[in-house]
């Protein structure tokens, strides 16, 4: 297998596409529908074109190349990294035993659905941000937007090749209903919440690819392991695509609270609604939205279904291989978090109750998932620092918000106090987003389109992209 593309194919790939003429033919004829997809569905500012990045090798160097493409020629490929020929299943009952190249019969219906559920959000994205163009805040921002979309618009073609090769007509189907399902839809909505909310402004935006692309990146991690060969490599090279996504997150967010530190400072000031600049409490309401509806994409504290993925090999956990145990966990326990009544009371309390190591899967990896977000509250909380500032961003409590899981049934405060219904009908607009701060948030959001220029609510980034300045001409407007 050659790991460079082939860019004079009609579907630049790195698996021999040609050697298989049925399968060439099956996902020529998809394509079409993904361009008509893109056409409806994706990024609705004209543009001329835009300085994107393109995989072209999954090697070590040199994977991506940079240049200004139009967009609707922009080549969606399939890349699988590099097959390691002495490969073993890492966990599970087969663990040591060779991986599988091929979908085994009895594990074919989940292995479907795993791929299905990925697959469906990569294209979910692309829809909700479809009009942020029209109020990128740079032609900086805007190019990243636009990276972003064209990326899971290449994830989703990631999910329907693995679809198209090894799932016959039932794969076939599915990956027609990929482009039907919609995100927000009320007919066909995309499968998982989180993926048919709004992405309206920008700070919803860096918040939803600091967060969001942040679960992906953990599922993604997870399917990477698995012993079916194909879907692991495929994971492995969108990881790679995916570090991107998370620092336009990470870094958006970091220059939203800078400026708004900025013109704190300057005038002094906590309130700076009106002074054109996105108040501190707003952003931790935005903080408090995405990273609740994020946590709900990890499922149920226990679920016997992904305790069977695992020993069935089909879904690791967070790496795998540095895990110090025996990687089967069949006596194995793990504490997950509960909801307990009081039998005398009735009275509910949050506590954590030690269920099978297995059963708890969706546990261990949300552990790892919140771990790593107090990454980015702890960077923001040094440039508030920093700027002398000493107002605080925070996580909010794991109850707070949720919609699945142990605590769907409960209303609970950032700090984790349980609270009665009409209360929290009350009080949520001092933790969530309101209408008004939504309005707010949304008035700022004017394009910048001038080339070296940045919106008032937002400092410049540090860096360029690929070593250009900031002032570079990202994006030719139509
Ligand atoms: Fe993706
Ligand atoms: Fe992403």
């Amino acid at each position: 297998m050659s790991t460079t593309a082939d860019y004079s194919e009609k579907i630049p790939n790195n698996v021999n596409l040609h050697e298989d003429r049925r399968l060439q033919r099956a996902l020529e004829s998809w394509q079409p529908n993904f361009l008509h997809w893109w056409q409806t569905m994706g990024p609705t500012l004209p543009t001329q074109d835009v300085y994107l990045r393109t995989a072209i090798n999954v090697g070590r160097d040199g994977w991506a190349q940079f240049g200004h493409v139009a967009m609707p020629e922009y080549r969606w490929g399939i890349f699988l990294a590099e097959r390691d020929p002495g490969r073993k299943v890492g966990f599970g009952e087969h663990r040591g035993e060779p991986v599988w190249g091929k979908v085994p019969g009895e594990y074919r219906a989940e292995l479907q659905r795993l791929i299905v559920i990925q697959g469906d959000t990569e294209p979910a994205s692309v829809e909700q941000q479809r009009n942020l163009g029209a109020t990128a805040p740079s032609l900086y921002d805007l190019r990243n937007l636009f990276q972003v979309n064209v990326e899971e618009g290449r994830h989703l073609w990631a999910m329907v090749y693995l679809l198209h090769a090894y799932f016959g007509r039932e794969g076939r189907e599915e990956a027609e209903e990929l482009l039907h399902r919609n995100s927000g839809s009320l007919d066909s909505p995309r499968i998982l919440g989180a993926f048919n909310e709004e992405t309206p402004d920008w700070l919803s935006f860096y918040m939803f690819t600091y967060f969001t692309d942040r679960d992906g990146k953990y599922q993604l991690g997870t399917l990477k392991e698995s012993a079916f060969d194909p879907l692991s490599r495929t994971c492995e090279f969108m990881l790679k695509e995916e570090a991107h996504h998370m620092m336009v997150g990470t870094t958006g967010v970091d220059r939203v609270v800078q400026r708004t530190v900025e013109v704190m400072r300057e005038r002094d000031t906590d309130d700076v609604a009106g002074l054109g600049a996105i108040p501190l409490p707003v952003i931790q309401k935005y903080l408090n939205f995405h990273y609740s509806v994020s946590l709900d994409l990890f499922g149920g504290e226990t679920s016997t279904n992904v305790a069977n993925y695992y020993t069935a090999g089909l879904k690791g956990r967070w790496l795998e291989d540095r895990r110090k145990d025996d990687h089967k966990l069949t006596s194995d326990s793990i504490m997950v978090d509960t909801l307990s009544e009081d039998a005398r009371t009735g009275e509910q309390s949050i506590g954590q109750t030690e269920v099978s190591a297995l059963v708890g899967l969706n546990t261990d990896l949300r552990r790892e998932y919140i771990a790593d977000c107090q990454g980015g509250v702890k960077r923001w909380n040094r440039i508030l620092e920093e700027g002398g500032v000493r107002q605080r961003l925070k996580l909010p409590h794991i109850a707070f918000n949720r919609k699945v899981g142990a605590f769907a049934g409960v209303e609970a405060t950032p700090d984790g106090e349980i609270l009665p219904a009409g209360e929290w009908q009350r009080r949520q607009g001092e933790w969530l987003p309101t209408d008004v701060d939504k309005t707010y948030v949304r008035s700022l959001m004017r394009p910048v389109h001038e080339r070296g220029k940045i919106a008032a609510w937002i400092a410049p980034p540090r860096n360029g992209i690929n070593g250009q300045p900031f002032d570079y001409d990202y994006v030719h407007l139509a």
